[in-house]
């Protein structure tokens, strides 16, 4: 059987992937027309030409503007089942979300808004998709750790419908540290801790994210490669990297995805998984970042195993159910 063809049917998990980066452009602007929230484009294909990224930044501040258009429930409901749709057709059997709730109370969107459409979708999937769906709140690092507690007040009244918490947005500038205090309190309240880390930031920020916040899984990670001590530590205490190819390429992380270094990742023993990140901004969902990464890098089928066994034994899924995909 033919690699694509292997890679596309494989059952697997996805955990790392920014809901609101699944907002496609036609959705985006069928929001704005419902809402009433006027764009600073005047079609999907001209939105669609900004998507000409240079680095994190350059894209966070058109992914932010994108989210704008989220304003009801529904809105929510209807960016998430879009996804877990696509993620069932492509054999995704677990899938973590992330969410950004500070890019929508700033707007005035009500915490309780965000969050029952998401995980209104989320039972959906699991009861007529058969996607096993949960949420992860992340806080915004660009912000203030106060903001961010004032995030968790907001969200604790909702804190059975999300698993876990995590760090995303600017990195360079922005460490672990700053968040020291709320992933302690997140951590007593019993949430799964996650946080990008060596995106664009050094391996020292990985490093931080471990032994600062007590992170279980790091987001990105690729730059622990700079780092052999950080790589020892990673492969021995089996600490996932949920790292997504097209979005290092697109972010310009990587030049070229023949020169992605998740096969050294893998090959050095570490719990490498591959994910999709904001697919409706970097060209392409999940089997499409395998499907390129495998050919431009030259893995093949024993890394295809690999893969989906990380995916499935570095989710947060419990362990009856990893039984069950394993
Ligand atoms: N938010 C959405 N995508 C992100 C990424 N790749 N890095 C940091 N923050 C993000
Ligand atoms: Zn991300």
């Amino acid at each position: 059987e033919r690699l694509p063809e292997l890679l596309a049917a494989m059952p697997k998990a996805e955990l790392h992937i920014h809901i609101e980066g699944s907002l496609e452009p036609e959705l985006i602007f069928a929001l704005a027309q419902r809402n009433g929230v006027a764009l600073a484009y005047p079609d999907v294909q001209a939105l669609r030409d900004a998507y000409a990224f240079t680095n994190l930044q350059s894209f966070l501040d058109i992914y932010y503007a994108g989210a704008s258009v989220l304003i009801e429930e529904q809105d929510f409901y209807d960016m998430a089942w879009a996804y877990l749709r696509k993620a069932a057709e492509e054999n995704v059997r677990r899938t973590e979300l992330f969410f950004d709730p500070q890019t929508h109370t700033a707007r005035g969107v009500a915490m309780a808004t965000v969050i029952n459409g998401l995980h209104r979708a989320c039972e959906d999937a699991r009861e007529k998709l058969g996607v096993d769906a949960a949420l992860i709140l992340c806080f915004l690092r660009h912000l203030s750790e106060d903001a961010a507690f004032e995030t968790l007040e907001q969200a604790l009244p909702l804190r059975d419908k999300f698993i876990g918490v995590g760090l995303d947005s600017s990195e360079l500038g922005h460490p672990p540290e700053k968040f020291v205090r709320v992933f302690a309190r997140c951590r007593q309240l019993g949430f799964r801790l996650v946080a990008h880390a060596g995106e664009e930031g050094p391996a020292a920020y990985v490093w931080s994210a471990l032994d600062a916040l007590h992170v279980e899984r790091i987001d990105h990670g690729v730059q622990s490669i700079h780092d052999a001590d950080l790589m020892r530590r990673l492969a021995q205490e089996g600490i996932p990297l949920t790292v997504c190819p097209l979005s290092n390429l697109k972010l310009r992380v990587f030049e070229d995805l023949r020169q992605h270094n998740l096969g050294q990742l893998l090959e050095a023993g570490l719990v490498a998984t591959i994910n999709s990140d904001d697919p409706a901004y970097f060209g392409g969902y999940l089997n499409q970042n395998f499907i390129e990464t495998f050919d431009a890098t030259g893995l093949g089928a024993r890394q295809a195993w690999q893969l989906a066994t990380n995916s499935f034994t570095g989710s947060f899924a419990d362990a009856q159910a990893k039984r069950r995909w394993c």
